[in-house]
């Protein structure tokens, strides 16, 4: 353990607290023994408000690709559309044909979003039974205007509606059950400020009944047998406990600070990374009305070499930024303010990287 300790401003994983690494020392449990229903039952109502949903909500223990495919497996028959604009949402629909169902991309460029009307031009096509948008694209910190396509999916009642919200969960309002989303996804290492490996899950009653009906849609993931273990509080198999241990704490955490308050923290993070990138003049790859509120994607209008000041920013004060994802790597470079960041955090980091630039 003598590696040092780098604080990570990247969008995920971000900073764990000390806290949060404790409740994971606790002394270990049976996962079929009474402590651990106790300890599953307890948090089910917490992450239901956080859901916006009356379902359950899953455990997963893998990390959200896990059931970002499981999606694909539970419910489509016959033709998934997938909204494309980023690296993880591009890869979305290649995981869908690795499925081997018939795949279709709803391809925007990086950096731009998907807008309601191109939603309904393309399932008004006819065929599909499956959605899949990634709300908040972290790789071009682009927002997704989530309850607009919501409103047009009610239009197409056969197709089955899947959010990934990795990296906005917990970060903003994502009603669920009002917006009509049949699966909600998450993981715990964004904003939920966890070690990675556990996705958090929940689906709707349709497509639960969906899934009921498709035969090949494997054990690992299967909604059915998610459901059947989760009427006894449990997983159907052994779970990553120490990170339910986590969550268990993180979720004290949360409605400690509230709810509505942690939104509220997020959006005035944000604000200040926006703040500080105007001044220094440097543009923003996404949109305006279209930016992510948990992290900060920056156009390197400037053409500084990122690579060589993120060693800067690491050798002399042990924090890191993104450099950029995939081909848009020193073209950007991203800033995190998920977590358990607060305005003081957040000016150190922007004083570290004002100090490391030139
Ligand atoms: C929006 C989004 N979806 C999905 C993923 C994939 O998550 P994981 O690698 O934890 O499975 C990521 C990872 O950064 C992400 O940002």
């Amino acid at each position: 353990m003598s590696t040092p300790h780098i604080k990570l401003f990247i969008p995920g994983p971000v900073e764990v607290s000390e806290k949060t690494f404790r409740a994971m020392c606790a002394p270990m449990i049976g996962h079929r023994g009474s402590e651990f229903k106790k300890l599953y039952a307890g948090i089910q109502p917490r992450l239901q408000t956080l859901f916006g949903t009356t379902r359950p909500v899953f455990l997963s223990t893998s990390s959200a690709w896990g059931v970002m495919e499981g999606s694909i497996r539970n419910l489509t028959t016959k033709k998934v559309l997938n909204a494309a604009c980023g690296a993880f949402s591009d890869k979305w629909v290649d995981v869908s044909k690795r499925c081997g169902k018939e795949a279709v991309a709803l391809q925007v460029a990086w950096g731009e979003a998907i807008k309601p009307e191109m939603v309904r031009e393309k399932l008004a096509e006819g065929g599909f039974d499956t959605f899949t948008l990634i709300h908040n694209e972290t790789s071009c910190g682009v927002r997704n205007p989530l309850p607009e396509i919501a409103a047009v999916l009610r239009e197409f009642p056969e197709v089955m509606f899947v959010v990934d919200s990795v990296s906005s969960f917990s970060t903003q309002p994502i009603p669920m059950d009002e917006l009509g989303i049949d699966v909600l996804l998450t993981g715990s290492q964004k904003a939920l400020a966890m070690p990675p490996g556990l996705a958090l899950f929940a689906v709707s009653e349709r497509a639960m009944k969906r899934a009921e009906s498709i035969s090949d849609r494997g054990y690992y993931f299967d909604f059915v047998e998610f459901a059947k273990n989760q009427e006894q509080d449990m997983t159907p198999s052994t779970p990553v406990i120490p990170l339910i241990n986590a969550l268990e704490s993180k979720l004290d955490d949360i409605f400690t600070e509230g709810v509505e308050a942690r939104h509220a923290r997020h959006a005035a993070l944000n604000a200040q990374v926006h703040d500080w990138v105007r001044a220094r003049g440097f543009e923003f790859f996404a949109p305006e009305g279209y930016r992510s509120l948990s992290l900060t994607c920056v156009k390197n209008n400037r053409d500084i070499d990122v690579a060589a000041w993120i060693k800067r920013l690491r050798e002399k004060h042990r924090f890191v930024i993104d450099g950029g994802y995939g081909k848009i790597k020193g073209k950007t470079f991203r800033i995190s303010n998920m977590g358990d960041e607060t305005s003081a955090t957040i000016a150190e980091l922007l004083a570290a990287l004002d100090d490391t630039l030139e």
